[in-house]
């Protein structure tokens, strides 16, 4: 499963960067206010630091006014990947833009239908959200699930994206799934590393280690 940042910070998609561990980031109109940056300034920062997919949304509603702002965005780097809404409007952009050889992320899906449409617009992803959907007292991973079987059914090729995700729990269950991509705040993805048993046993290591009196090397 691909690992995706969610956020538009820059100090943390180069830390993550760092780890290998990064296939790509997503942004969104809310992360980009939240950066208080410049939204084509640090998208263009964002593509230099990840080679992977970088989605940038539009914010226009019909479906000229998104081709003209893709036209813009997809100018920014080879790596953006332009995320329209599920929306009639967004997937006739989403259409004329995957088929003019552009990476599209179909964002803010609630149902399996969606996902289903968006798959059949040619999709590159689709982005169900899991927490929000969770939020409102529905199970977002039963979407996944159902979204999994659909698309297996038909073969398409659309990648499920695994959006809005609060928890570990969501990326766990999004890898029993099967999805092929995740993203997740920066804390969330950090958490991945943590075990009390790996840090209680770092810690007896090092005591059993200083007992020793040894150092390696130098
Ligand atoms: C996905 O591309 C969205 O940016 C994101 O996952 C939304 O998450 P939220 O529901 O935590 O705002």
């Amino acid at each position: 499963m691909k690992f995706f940042a969610d956020t538009a910070e820059i100090a943390e998609i180069r830390e993550l960067a760092q780890t290998g561990l990064l296939d790509g980031v997503t942004t969104n109109p809310s992360l980009i206010a939240k950066s208080g940056r410049d939204f084509l300034e640090v998208t263009k920062e964002i593509c230099d630091i990840v080679d992977g997919p970088v989605s940038a949304e539009v914010v226009a509603l019909d479906h000229d006014g998104m081709m003209r702002e893709a036209d813009t965005l997809r100018k920014i780097a080879d790596n953006v990947c332009i995320k329209v809404p599920l929306t009639m409007d967004g997937l006739k952009t989403c259409k004329a833009l995957t088929e003019d050889g552009t990476m599209v992320n179909v964002t803010l899906c609630f149902s399996a239908n969606q996902a289903l449409l968006a798959a059949k617009a040619g999709a590159t992803f689709i982005s169900p959200f899991v927490g929000r959907h969770d939020d409102n007292g529905f199970d977002g991973m039963d979407l996944i699930r159902d979204i999994r079987l659909i698309y297996d059914n038909y073969d398409f090729a659309t990648e499920i994206l695994v959006a809005s995700v609060r928890h570990v729990g969501h990326v766990l269950e999004s890898a029993r799934i099967g999805a092929d991509v995740m993203t997740a705040p920066p804390k969330v993805i950090k958490a991945l590393f943590n075990h009390v048993l790996t840090d209680k046993g770092i810690e007896s290591f090092l005591a059993d280690w200083q007992s020793t009196g040894q150092t390696i090397g130098g």
